[in-house]
């Protein structure tokens, strides 16, 4: 075969990204490998009372006349269902008092790719020559950013370290440190995930509050990435309220209430931000799939996302959660270990401190023992020239897929990580 030759971006698309590992892991498990128990990526549970309610949606769409070949057979606008933007703007509205209209939202496909055009939007190389980055203030942080843009891996993004607050029951939670966050002129915009992945931790309201002053001041978007938030899929187990003006861009997702493949993607912004996304979107895809926003429209404009949100996706996930924990404790014991306290998503973040091997090695040994995990080190996108212990020291596991795949993964993690502290 002839050896083509690539762009910069084409040479980044052909070196192995953290995320592309872990959706290669998770894909693997989920089809060919079914034997791997995967406490790696983010998939969501299939929650039973969730997937009848998605059924129900789609029985609806089949039996009206004319909207199941409506919803398959026409291109939405680049922004995305009409109907959709419209009902979401009024539960938004009537739910937290914002001053939003349907110009202020447009849908992606996925929140992820939402991301790629956000961070390109507002950093890389800027007409005065100057080159802009998004930062980051709290690492770690979502694995998905860290290998977004057009730039050289690793350029993209600054970052901090956190404050770090211990807690009792070996439990720890991390803070922006805001001694040392500054918002310099190379930055371009802002962006937290909240509930954070990985670490499930939940920025304070006063956190917030801080970063929409600072980022006010500076002049540049805060970008919250709320895909585990509030109003739905609300995988929140702390009080924590949302807000949002024209200077914060909210991305929020279908996905972690039980949709992922129907690759749903919703950014709140201003509307010249919100055009800048339909204009992109309408560029690489033309428009934004329709059945999720079909699926979720009778849910939207009924309210019944948000009891459904309340009553069966948190508390799912609140008991997964309080298991999980219960199990690491008892299997982790005589271990010198930390776990962040799980505020919210589908993650737990462990800290084994001292440990022997990098976790990228560890993940590998898990990896042979039929366990996928994710490693810490991927999470600190914006730090990368720090040579910080802790960021080879963590792992993020997930509880969201079957009680005994969880209860067997946990097992194994606890006897490797007991054997590597022996020596093994
Ligand atoms: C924090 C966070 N943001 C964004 C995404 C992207 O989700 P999606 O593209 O399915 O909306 C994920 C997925 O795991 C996530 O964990």
């Amino acid at each position: 075969m002839t050896q083509f030759c690539y762009s910069s971006l084409g040479q980044k698309a052909l070196t192995i990204s953290g995320i592309g590992e872990l959706m290669d892991d998770l894909g693997q498990a989920m089809t060919v490998r079914p034997d791997l128990l995967m406490l790696g990526g983010g998939n969501p549970a299939h929650i039973p009372e969730m997937e009848k309610v998605f059924r129900e949606s789609m029985e609806d769409i089949l039996r009206k006349p004319g909207t199941y070949e409506r919803c398959v057979g026409d291109y939405d606008g680049p922004r995305g269902s009409p109907a959709f933007l419209t009902a979401l703007a009024k539960l938004l509205k009537t739910q937290y008092g914002w001053a939003i209209g349907p110009e202020n939202i447009a849908l992606t496909n996925g929140s992820q790719s939402a991301f790629y055009v956000l961070f390109s939007l507002f950093a890389g190389h800027f007409a005065d020559g100057s080159f802009h980055k998004i930062l980051l203030p709290l690492a770690p942080e979502y694995i998905g950013y860290a290998d977004i843009g057009f730039a050289p891996r690793q350029s993209l993004f600054a970052s901090i370290r956190p404050r770090m607050e211990f807690l009792d029951n070996r439990q720890f939670k991390y803070h922006i440190d805001f001694d040392t966050l500054s918002i310099g002129p190379e930055i371009g915009a802002v962006c937290v995930s909240r509930p954070t992945n990985p670490t499930g931790n939940v920025l304070t309201d006063d956190e917030i509050a801080r970063l929409r002053t600072m980022t006010r001041a500076a002049g540049v978007p805060l970008i919250i990435d709320n895909a585990y938030g509030l109003p739905f899929p609300g995988i929140l187990f702390e009080p924590a309220t949302l807000s949002w003006d024209e200077n914060v861009i909210l991305c929020m997702s279908l996905s972690k209430l039980g949709l992922p493949a129907a690759r749903t993607g919703i950014v709140v912004a201003s509307p010249e931000v919100i055009r800048a996304i339909s204009e992109t979107t309408a560029v690489m895809s033309l428009a934004p799939g329709s059945i999720g926003p079909a699926l979720a429209l009778n849910l939207i404009q009924s309210r019944r996302i948000i009891e459904l949100s309340q009553t069966i996706v948190r508390p799912f996930y609140y008991q997964r959660m309080q298991d999980a924990v219960g199990l690491l404790r008892d299997k982790l014991d005589g271990i010198d270990y930390c776990m962040h306290k799980p505020e919210g998503a589908i993650f737990l973040w462990l800290w084994f401190k001292n440990l022997p091997i990098p976790s990228a090695q560890l993940y590998q040994r898990l990896k042979q023992c039929g366990v996928l995990v994710i490693s810490g080190h991927y999470f600190f996108p914006g730090l990368e020239h720090d040579d910080w212990p802790h960021k080879y020291q963590c792992i993020r596991i997930t509880y969201s897929q079957k009680e005994s795949v969880v209860q067997k993964g946990i097992q194994i993690i606890a006897d490797e990580i007991k054997a590597i502290y022996a020596g093994a």
